[in-house]
């Protein structure tokens, strides 16, 4: 059981075999956790003992090999929703990653429930992933999408979330913690607001449930996106809470095996919770492996996790103050910001930073992060993010900080600059 004490990062290098990889003859140094986290040897292993010694499908047979997978697979949702606090089991839908978790509650919970003239809020702070769904139904019903607007201290200016949040909002979508940024969002005090006017809170926790403790229901969010590849788990595999007594009158999305309960040929009817949104064969491997993901990190405990992160957050900060051209997006100081370091350097293109950086092995990841209109609207294109993970080091932030300055010295050189 985790107690108070930091991390053992050393320890914990251990178990991700990536980590002593080689890169252009250096050492791995990856810090591009917000894009996907690299994967521990418990959760290699439990996709290799799931195929070598029980592959099967679920919930159809009654032989040994499918009874195991089934149980190892509902085990794994039990996990999920012991991790974020959610109140059931049911109350757990596997998807196959943030994106579908939010396009499902467009498709579903959104499509029955927006209608002409009603109101969807959002935030700037979005991911691609949590505005074009929105966008798309706001054609699909003649409804309208606010964006609250971010302030010039890079967080959500919540006087103008109380001024957006009507009588004539439906939705309130919001990250949790926004991948460029880093601001971790008060979306509790979102709930409350669309909550009093009748409305619903899906929050996007695709970068605040691998870094921090969340409790769905400490939150009073209706409905939380996130991905299991961003925490420690598999690729392909993603995860959608919501509070049962929505879900349980919330129409399917995707027809097919698993999720009925009759059919005729004139007609179906609907699976119980959370069969019914989860159509023909699901993900079974991924799904595993992510509750032995859950499991590491728990193990970990999240408020280590997170205090750990602050940490090297707050020491990034402070070595970048020494770094020339370089302009931080976002908070500078660790207060409501996770381990989400973006910035731009004035002459040199975000691209030719993250390749400079890649021939010393470091990986970071260069661009628009899937959020072009936040991007564009710190008057940029491009940007470059550093983002750490229970992993990190101090002496890797060292080692990216000496890698900027050799870059700009290339580039100087080179007469870029
Ligand atoms: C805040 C946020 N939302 C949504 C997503 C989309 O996640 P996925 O690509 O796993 O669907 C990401 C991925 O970077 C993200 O950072």
């Amino acid at each position: 059981m985790a107690s108070g004490a930091p991390l053992d990062v050393q320890r914990i290098r251990a178990d991700f075999p990536i980590l002593s990889r080689q890169v252009n003859g250096h050492t791995l140094t990856y810090l591009d956790n917000a894009a996907t986290s690299q994967k521990p040897t418990q959760v290699i292993q439990s996709l290799v003992d799931y195929y070598e010694r029980y592959n099967s499908n679920v919930h159809r047979g009654v032989h040994t090999l499918s009874i195991e997978a089934t149980e190892a697979y509902e085990d794994a949702r039990g996990k999920v929703q012991r991790f974020i606090n959610a109140p059931s089991p049911e109350s757990i839908i596997w998807t196959r990653n943030t994106s579908e978790s939010l396009n499902l509650v467009a498709y579903t919970w959104a499509e029955a429930n927006v209608g002409a003239g009603d109101e969807i809020v959002t935030t700037a702070m979005e991911h691609h992933s949590d505005i074009v769904p929105w966008q798309q139904l706001a054609y699909r019903k003649g409804a309208t999408l606010k964006i609250i607007r971010e302030t010039e201290t890079g967080r959500l200016d919540m006087e103008q979330a109380a001024e957006f949040i009507t009588e004539r909002t439906k939705i309130v979508a919001a990250t949790h913690m926004s991948n460029v940024l880093g601001t971790v969002n008060d979306v509790k005090a979102l709930a409350d607001a669309v909550h009093r006017v009748g409305g619903v809170m899906l929050v996007d926790g695709a970068q605040s449930v691998p870094h921090m403790p969340v409790d769905v229901q400490a939150l009073d969010c209706d409905f939380m996106a996130f991905s299991a590849h961003k925490m420690l788990g598999p690729t392909g595999i993603g995860v959608l809470y919501g509070k049962p007594e929505i879900l349980e009158v919330m129409p399917p999305w995707m027809f097919g095996g698993d999720m009925i309960l009759e059919v005729t040929f004139e007609d179906a009817s609907w699976n119980d919770l959370p069969y019914r949104f989860e159509a023909g064969t699901p993900n079974i491997a991924d799904a595993i492996a992510t509750g032995a993901a859950v499991d590491y990190l728990a193990e970990l405990g999240m408020d280590r996790v997170w205090a750990h992160e602050q940490q090297i957050t707050a020491y990034a900060l402070d070595k970048f103050k020494d770094l020339n051209g370089i302009t931080l997006l976002g908070p500078r100081e660790v207060e409501d910001k996770g381990a989400v370091i973006s910035f731009s350097h004035d002459s040199v293109h975000s691209h030719d930073l993250g390749t400079a950086l890649d021939q010393l092995g470091i990986a970071i990841r260069t661009g628009h992060h899937c959020a072009m209109p936040l991007v564009r609207s710190h008057g940029i294109i491009s940007a470059a993010r550093a983002s750490f993970y229970i992993y990190n080091t101090e002496a890797e932030v060292d080692i990216l900080v000496d890698g900027l300055n050799e870059a700009e010295e290339y580039f100087s050189k080179a007469g870029i600059l």
